[in-house]
């Protein structure tokens, strides 16, 4: 079925100058982006965004990661556009992701792992909101 899913190229991978290259390889897997923005995250948007996170040891790291720098925020639309965006990360840490996958090409540890996919259909609904307003999400006419 057709679904939308939320991608965010982490700080890591913008300052590689790698935004062309990840883009690429959700084209070529049959995603298209039907929203886009960059932003650099406040350390309360950071938190907001990971809010689910906020009980785990690795929070404080992981919110100081993402505010490091800016960061690509994107709506992903195909079909079984969620499970195909994970399929191209890989792994979320890069010592298990697949040859081929984003993190295997730029992550560099499970902490700096190179982009962000919504996990499953609730949280992409959240996850998206989060970012994009309605209107700011362009469906394809042709
Ligand atoms: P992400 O998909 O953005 O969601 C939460 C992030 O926390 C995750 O990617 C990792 O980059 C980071 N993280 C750090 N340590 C862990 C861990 N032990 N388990 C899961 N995520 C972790």
């Amino acid at each position: 079925a057709q679904e939308r899913t939320l991608s965010i190229i982490k700080p890591d991978a913008v300052a590689k100058n790698v935004i062309g290259d990840i883009y690429s390889r959700f084209e070529k897997g049959g995603l298209r982006i039907v929203a886009a923005r960059m932003l650099h995250l406040s350390r309360d948007q950071a938190e907001g965004f990971y809010a689910v996170h906020q009980e785990r040891p690795f929070f404080r790291d992981l919110v100081d990661f993402m505010i490091s720098g800016p960061v690509m925020v994107q709506v992903l639309e195909g079909d079984d556009a969620i499970r195909r965006h994970r399929d191209i990360m890989g792994a979320t840490n890069p010592k298990e992701a697949a040859p081929g996958t984003i993190r295997a090409d730029f992550a560099t540890s499970i902490d700096e792992n190179a982009v962000h996919g919504s996990d499953g259909p609730d949280t992409a609904k959240t996850e998206i909101a989060f970012f994009f307003d309605d209107s700011a999400i362009c469906p394809r006419t042709r």
